[in-house]
């Protein structure tokens, strides 16, 4: 067990796709004394955060912030809009989906789930077109509301929202549209507003920079008016009296306080409109991604992603050959660098591992990462076609940075 008196010298390595590293400017606010959530400074605080986020989730519609995991906030957005028994349509993309697939059925909602079949759909991101034949079919309007992640952290897809957007539009559908952007947002392009998403799911651990704790629902006018009169059982979850408290930057719970001192100091490095703003959060992740993928594809290893075109600026996905265990693999990386990896999660168990290219991090982390899997492979007998470290320090040393990284916060 890891014992506070335990630290291994130099920083630990966390290149898992969340928990994300935590800057320090951010562990500094945190550090502030807590304070009164019912004095006067808090609601200054709430409604500075709660103002924040909707520019993070590019909405002009209220965001709720609930001091609970990003499961808690998956519970949430359905019990709000949803009543018992009601068909939900939703899309399996990897593990996430087919968790959020899980806990929609313990609601007591009848759910269908969509995806190509085997793995496959597990290598690909959400297939609008499904999606759309699917509503079109549902001429009695049954289907009540769409649920599809976003950035899908078991194996590395970050679908196209827009795309199911249109295809709900097309089918001249009614279905609220539920978007899990747990560890996209902050991270990757996510427009809650002009998406017509209803409700978007997040949490802090990701692309937010913070620690476990809090989750959020970005919400639409269609559903907080489906929230008036869905049935399912809810208390805490509930939006109405969250809402209303908001008005005044208070919550009608205890608030999560110190983790809203580092939420706020997190909206603000990532919009610093000096620092290029949302856009150049986005772009810093691509090219990470991208150098990270440069290396994976220079040792001759697959990347579970298997469209280029839906690549996660998050994380990627590294398959092991035939008979290869991933964990084990993770096992030697942990034990002798000091580095923790993504493990694999439900179907490709054992078959792949992740990297994470989020938080607090630049190039050399991220070629410190990958020095790290390609001695623990090397050290585990996979044969490697070349070095992804050196791939990686080409892309990044020819493939320079569009905000300098002692601007990017
Ligand atoms: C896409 C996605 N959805 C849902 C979750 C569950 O969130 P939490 O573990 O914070 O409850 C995670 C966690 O990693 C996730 O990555």
């Amino acid at each position: 067990m890891l014992t506070l008196d335990y630290h291994p010298t130099g920083r630990h390595f966390l290149q898992i796709p969340g928990p994300s590293p935590v800057p320090d400017r951010i562990l500094r606010a945190m550090s502030l004394p807590t304070i009164d959530h019912r004095g006067p400074e808090f609601g200054e605080l709430g409604l500075r955060v709660l103002k924040a986020m909707q520019a993070i989730f590019q909405t002009r519609h209220p965001v709720i912030i609930y001091p609970a995991s990003g499961t808690g906030a998956w519970e949430a957005a359905l019990c709000n809009v949803l009543s018992p028994g009601d068909n939900v349509l939703m899309y399996e993309t990897g593990h996430f989906a087919s968790l959020w697939n899980k806990l929609a059925t313990r609601l007591g909602l009848k759910t269908e789930f969509l995806g190509l079949p085997g793995i496959e759909g597990w290598r690909r991101g959400v297939q609008a077109h499904l999606i759309e034949e699917r509503l079109a079919a549902d001429t009695q309007h049954a289907i009540k509301a769409v649920c599809v992640v976003h950035n899908e952290t078991s194996t590395g897809v970050t679908s196209n929202i827009a795309a199911v957007r249109k295809a709900i539009d097309a089918a001249k559908h009614p279905a609220l549209l539920l978007v899990d952007s747990i560890s996209g947002l902050a991270s990757a392009d996510y427009r809650h507003d002009e998406w017509g998403a209803d409700v978007t799911i997040a949490g802090s651990q990701k692309g937010l920079m913070l620690p476990p704790g809090i989750s959020f629902n970005a919400l639409s006018p269609k559903s907080i008016a489906a929230s008036k009169t869905a049935k399912l059982p809810k208390a805490f979850w509930a939006w109405d009296e969250i809402l209303e408290m908001n008005k005044t930057g208070y919550f009608p719970y205890t608030p999560n306080t110190n983790l809203l001192y580092g939420l706020a100091e997190a909206c603000d490095m990532l919009m610093a409109p000096e620092h290029g703003g949302l856009p150049a959060v986005f772009a810093r992740h691509q090219r990470w991604g991208e150098g990270g993928r440069a290396g994976v594809r220079a040792w001759g290893l697959e990347i579970q992603c298997a469209e280029p075109a839906v690549y996660s600026p998050v994380l990627t996905g590294v398959m092991m050959p035939d008979g290869v265990d991933a964990d084990a693999v993770r096992k030697v990386i942990y034990e002798r660098f000091d580095c923790s990896l993504g493990t694999g999660l439900g179907k490709v168990k054992g078959k792949m591992f992740r990297i994470g290219h989020l938080g607090d991090s630049n190039d050399l982390t991220l070629i410190a990462a990958l020095a790290a899997c390609e001695m623990g492979l090397k050290l585990s007998g996979v044969k490697l076609a070349g070095s992804g470290v050196q791939a990686a320090m080409d892309y990044f040393a020819s493939h320079r940075a569009a905000m300098p990284l002692r601007m990017a916060a």
